[in-house]
């Protein structure tokens, strides 16, 4: 059985209409990377304003691992908006956004005494977090990495790294943010060997404490287990565990910014969990909240409990709806046959994926990723390794025109990344992997 079901062309007529609406309505520069207007969604499946039915492979840019409208939670966020929408948590308390906070405590990475604040999107989580850990260590200094992305705040902005997209016209950004170079294993030089160029990034770590920043002024070093924006590239676990002895040796916070990797997308709870690194500070968000806008900070307590009271907090932060959402979300995800059979997806989509390479060894340079968080890299020639942003936005194109909605990503634009609900069905793997093949298909046609 198809789960894409196409009765225009796409974008169809509505959706075209309800685009040029939100162009006259809504600035230039808000992102928009599809001409998709969608009225519902269940599972992986979504209807469109023309009623074709598409399959999302970028669940709202992984936000989305439970899938769209999962009964119990809609039913739970039902009953929570009869019962209290909110009557905000500055003022008073309410269970649900302590049930969470609960989960998180004890789901998280680590056994030791843990504490969360909850927010309402990642960037706040993440700069929440830095707040935390200056307050903390009494410092203000950031080590982060090149290919970051970390939210659309000023502070955040400063943190993440690709310039054109997300900062132009933005600046100034905010000081004391030190960016070192990301360990990409595919673009490595030519001459170096893995583990050689894992080990030269670990000592670049130890010698920019000596060259950018001394220790004593540094509050933090922030990084994504697996860099999401900058291209499904998994950090690894030696930077990892040499990021955890540098703070060891020196009190520096180990923030790990999963707000992206986290809650099952790569087949663990946590993508760190992979490393076995357990960090002070995790920061997640997008799948945690199944759609609801909640994000959260979660960390050691004494190290969370630094700030002074009345600190930390928004009008929003920890609101009983999404709470709800992410109460139910945490349950789901946090089942062990969720998390297995987030792997076999992963599993699955990597051989497919592999085979578009096989196909198409001029176009796509690399096929990477961890578990079910997987992505394309295209360029222009295998050899020089020359990014291809344009075949990427085509292949993209291409395929939301065949009803699989694909997403791009990547310092350079040009990978294709797959950020599907982790509820695909075999067929719904199978079919998508067809139509990407297809847009693949088409896109290398064109450019012979
Ligand atoms: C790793 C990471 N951190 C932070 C953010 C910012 O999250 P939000 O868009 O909810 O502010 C994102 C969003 O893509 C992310 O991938």
């Amino acid at each position: 059985v198809s789960s894409i079901k196409l009765v225009t062309e796409i974008p169809g007529p509505r959706s075209l209409e309800l685009l040029a609406r939100r162009e006259a309505a809504t600035p230039n520069g808000a992102a928009k990377l599809t001409p998709l207007a969608i009225v519902g969604g269940s599972g992986a499946v979504v209807t469109d304003a023309d009623g074709n039915q598409l399959l999302d492979f970028a669940g709202g840019i992984g936000m989305l691992a439970v899938g769209h409208t999962p009964p119990s939670i809609v039913a739970a966020m039902q009953q929570q908006a009869a019962e209290l929408v909110s009557a905000g948590n500055i003022v008073v308390s309410t269970e649900p956004a302590v049930e969470v906070a609960e989960a998180l405590n004890r789901l998280t990475p680590g056994d030791h005494p843990k504490k969360t604040l909850l927010m309402n999107s990642g960037a706040e989580a993440v700069e929440a977090a830095v707040s935390i850990a200056r307050a903390h260590t009494g410092r203000g200094g950031l080590i982060v990495f090149e290919g970051a992305y970390h939210g659309r705040t000023n502070l955040t902005l400063s943190m993440t790294s690709k310039y054109a997209l997300f900062k132009k016209g933005f600046g100034p950004f905010a000081p004391e943010v030190y960016r070192l170079p990301f360990p990409n294993r595919y673009r490595r030089p030519d001459d170096m060997g893995e583990q050689a160029w894992v080990e030269w990034h670990c000592r670049n770590l130890r010698h920019a404490l000596i060259a950018q920043i001394d220790p004593s002024a540094l509050a933090a070093i922030v990084i994504e287990p697996v860099l999401g924006e900058g291209g499904f590239l998994p950090t690894p676990p030696p930077l990892l565990q040499t990021i955890r002895e540098i703070c060891d040796e020196h009190g520096v916070v180990m923030i790990a910014d999963e707000i992206q990797s986290g809650f099952g997308r790569t087949g663990t709870l946590f993508a760190i969990e992979h490393a076995g690194v357990v960090p002070d500070l995790i920061t997640s968000g997008k799948s945690l909240g199944a759609g609801m806008p909640i994000a959260a900070v979660t960390g050691r307590a004494e190290i969370m409990d630094a700030p002074h009271p009345g600190g930390l907090g928004g009008t929003y932060s920890g609101a009983p709806l999404a709470a709800v959402a992410a109460r139910e979300a945490i349950r789901i995800i946090s089942e062990p046959a969720f998390l297995e059979r987030a792997r076999a997806i992963g599993e699955r989509l990597r051989s497919g994926l592999e085979k578009i390479q096989a196909d198409h060894p001029g176009l796509v340079g690399d096929v990477r990723g961890l578990g079910p968080m997987l992505c394309l890299e295209l360029v222009k020639d295998p050899v020089s390794k020359e990014p291809d942003m344009d075949a990427t936005a085509a292949v993209c194109a291409a395929a939301v025109r065949r009803g699989l909605i694909a997403i791009r990503a990547g310092l350079y634009s040009n990978c294709v990344r797959l950020l599907p609900p982790l509820i695909l069905t075999d067929d719904q793997i199978d079919e998508g992997l067809g139509v990407l093949a297809a847009a693949f298909d088409e896109v290398a046609a064109g450019r012979s």
